[in-house]
């Protein structure tokens, strides 16, 4: 609506002009309306910047700190009026307030950026793109009219600083970058199991005790579980609080903080052990990674504890409408055993914990509305009833947000598998270590907040969504750029730019565009696949000639085409290979790029198969779960042969503890068939001491004769989606078992096969 009006002022402003092409025009988000005209500005550091007011003058300021960041310039601010070599800021809050719409109008004699407040700084960000990353003293810019506008009001970024402490510098670089893509709420975790990390002058043992952790723990037995085994600390002090949330503000982003309650809240906890339900009980700063049982316990005590807190949050943080106050994944074993809680239940007619859970929210929301602050939740807060007047961060997938929209509740979407940037983004064997899963930048690109399931008034409650960067396994900044970047970019656009105005292939080279800023503000952005290296099932006859092109034009790309990790002394890339591949074999076609500043990616590979497809196969009837065999053999020692089979749910060697003693010899099998999704190539990986064997469709895909020690085969297989035909064979020969099988489409990271995936 407001757009509407927008373009209705800028047009009295402006008269139109001709039509040109908009080939070179690469903004990220991408505007509403873009309109190339005739002839070009001059810019060079003659360019004054005209700015009458106070506000004007500020982001003349900003416009100034980007030019010199990015060429060194720094252009006059003047209020004199001029008539050319200008850029003209024209204030229009009083029809606008403070909207997001602004116009950018590019005339050979002047360039007039038009808005509100924020509407000027968005128009500034949009500007700067317009320039090339390089010139010499004068570049010349094309002529055009830009008229723009967000879709949500709500478009955030999330940083995890629990696990990992982020300094001060790297906080504001992350806030400068949410600033050039138009996002407008940072959401800052600043309290964990791990670690405290903002002062609260009262309870100086939060700090004190609570911000610091001995060691992450090293290698646990299953999982990339990666600790450091060296201590860990860190936090913020009130005025370096202050200096962020003033930093951003001046860059049109308010700071939300989060303060974790009722779970997830083991380091404060260790400070203030009286606020557990448990008092002979040994709280810590976790060491590892997880959901802890540790929880405060809902007590006049805790309750003073948590109001103390947030008054001084509260204070720290003026211009935030919001305080996060987490709510997600509590464990209530802790309540369940309190007698304090127990009568607390009865006192207030509470019938199960989940109800204990909201009474706790609900009261933290009442204390926090007197302060003339509203309330965030994850949408486990949705359990055990609403707080009135709470807005829903849907993580758990989407249906929270839904619910929470149909009860006519603000929600903003962070559902995992679109926007959650601790998850992995491309083949986890090439992958630093991540926690898991699998949003591409393409993932995050179609992530549309409002879900289908609403109806247009519903879906007025959905205010926007937000990416969620959690750091267990990012120590360093670096590693939160890599992970941030280039998705959050992505997700820009899937916030501010309108859903009929989105095109991924267009974004990817709008991206390209991005990433030499990205160079020059030192980022360790991941440098996206080649375009064209992807999985491939050829026919016996099908030629297999790849093309792939660079992620950015100027950088060098080698390969390899015999397994080995390619460097710059490999093939290099000069145009379609034609690869040979014999029937019934594979090849793996592996590359780095190489950028002209001599930054280097990590290997991308692709998987190419000359193969057929195994097809799927039709069952009339079938049930959930497999068939099992499991073998036990005689001993000398007069131990009878046993022989046992049947139906299980379960793919899973410890269900046949309760009967035999698993260190003795057996052997196993599970029949039956998996759902295949869609067609493509799927890896299988068998995870054993001793022998394995894993058929797909009656085809040996490993078949392993091991030893006492732990050993991964993995094997791929092309599949046609439908159920496919898969038996699992495991023959331990003593000593401690294990016998565990996953399977996922190559390059897009495995998980265990649950038997509740199978059927028979
Ligand atoms: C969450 O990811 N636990 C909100």
């Amino acid at each position: 609506m407001k757009c509407l009006l927008f373009t209705a002022v800028f047009s009295l402003l402006f008269a139109s002009f001709a039509f040109a092409k908009t080939d070179e025009i690469n903004i990220v988000p991408k505007p509403q309306t873009v309109k190339p005209g005739v002839g070009d500005f001059t810019f060079s550091k003659k360019t004054k910047i005209v700015a009458l007011g106070e506000n004007e003058r500020h982001i003349a300021s900003i416009l100034n700190e980007m030019l010199q960041r990015y060429f060194g310039l720094k252009l006059q601010i003047t209020h004199k009026p001029q008539k050319e070599n200008a850029i003209i800021f024209v204030a229009m809050d009083a029809v606008l307030k403070s909207d997001s719409s602004y116009g950018v109008r590019v005339d050979p004699d002047l360039i007039r950026i038009a808005g509100s407040e924020i509407g000027l700084f968005y128009g500034v960000q949009t500007f700067i793109q317009l320039l090339p990353i390089e010139f010499r003293k004068e570049v010349k810019i094309s002529a055009i009219e830009i008229i723009d506008g967000a879709r949500f009001p709500y478009r955030g970024m999330h940083l995890d600083v629990g696990r990992h402490f982020m300094p001060v510098d790297f906080v504001k670089k992350y806030i400068d970058l949410m600033s050039q893509y138009k996002f407008n709420y940072f959401h800052w975790h600043l309290t964990e199991d791990q670690g405290w990390r903002i002062e609260i002058k009262k309870y100086p043992k939060l700090t004190e005790v609570g911000s610091k952790r001995p060691e992450t723990v090293k290698e646990k037995n299953l999982q990339p579980y990666i600790g450091d085994g060296v201590p860990h600390e860190g936090f913020y002090t009130q005025e370096q609080i202050r200096d962020v949330v003033a930093y951003a503000k001046a860059r049109y982003i308010t700071v939300i903080p989060e303060i974790e309650l009722p779970g997830h809240s083991s380091a404060a906890l260790a400070a203030y052990p009286e606020l557990g339900c448990k008092q002979d009980y040994k709280y810590k700063v976790q060491t590892t990674w997880g959901i802890f049982k540790e929880v405060y316990c809902p007590t006049e005590k805790t309750f003073q504890f948590l109001e103390d807190v947030l008054t001084e949050v509260i204070g720290l943080f003026p211009d935030s409408p919001y305080i996060h106050i987490g709510g997600d994944e509590v464990l209530k074993d802790m309540w369940k055993e309190s007698p304090e809680v127990a009568s607390l239940m009865a006192r207030e007619n509470l019938k199960d914990v989940n109800e204990v859970q909201s009474y706790f929210v609900r009261r933290m929301e009442k204390f926090i509305n007197s302060k003339g602050k509203k309330i965030i939740g994850w949408d486990e807060i949705l359990e055990g009833g609403l707080a009135p007047n709470a807005t829903v961060m849907s993580w758990r997938g989407i249906k929270g947000g839904i619910e929470a929209a149909k009860a006519h509740h603000d929600v903003i979407m962070t559902p995992t598998d679109s926007v959650y940037f601790d998850y992995g983004q491309g083949d986890p064997a090439y992958e630093p270590i991540n926690i898991g899963g699998y949003v591409t930048t393409e993932k995050v690109y179609n992530f549309d907040p409002v879900p289908k399931e609403l109806n247009a008034d519903e879906a007025k409650y959905i205010i926007g969504g937000q990416g969620n960067v959690w750091t267990e396994y990012m120590q360093t900044p670096d590693k939160v750029e890599y992970m941030a970047f280039p998705r959050m970019i992505a997700l820009s656009e899937a916030l501010w730019s309108r859903p009929e105005d989105k095109n991924f292939a267009d974004f990817t080279k709008r991206l390209a565009a991005q990433f030499p800023r990205l160079d020059k503000q030192n980022v360790n952005y991941r440098i996206p696949e080649p375009a064209g290296l992807k999985n491939m099932v050829l026919g016996a006859t099908d030629k297999a000639i790849i093309e792939l092109k660079p992620p950015i034009d100027s950088a060098k790309m080698y390969y390899t085409l015999d397994g080995t990790t390619p460097n710059e002394n490999s093939r290099v890339y000069a145009g379609p290979i034609d690869i040979d591949i014999k029937q019934n074999a594979r090849v793996d076609l592996k590359t780095v790029t190489v950028l002209l500043s001599g930054r280097k990616i990590s290997v991308y590979s692709a998987t190419l198969l000359r193969r057929d497809y195994l097809p799927p196969v039709e069952l009339a009837d079938k049930r959930p779960g497999v068939t099992y065999g499991f073998v036990v053999p005689g001993t000398d020692e007069g131990l009878e042969p046993r022989l046992t089979s049947g139906e299980t749910k379960t793919v899973g060697i410890q269900q046949f503890a309760k009967s035999v003693d698993l260190k003795r010899p057996f052997a196993v099998t599970f029949d039956g068939y998996i759902n295949v999704p869609v067609d493509g190539i799927y890896e299988f990986q068998a995870e054993s001491t001793w022998d394995d064997t894993i058929l797909v469709g009656g085809e040996k895909l490993i078949d392993f004769a091991g030893t006492k020690d732990r050993s991964f085969n993995s094997a791929v297989v092309p599949l046609k989606a439908g159920l496919q035909k898969i038996s699992l064979r495991y023959n331990n020969r003593g000593g401690d078992p294990l016998f565990r099988v996953r399977w996922g489409i190559k390059g897009q990271g495995l998980r265990v096969i649950s038997g509740g995936e199978l059927v028979h």
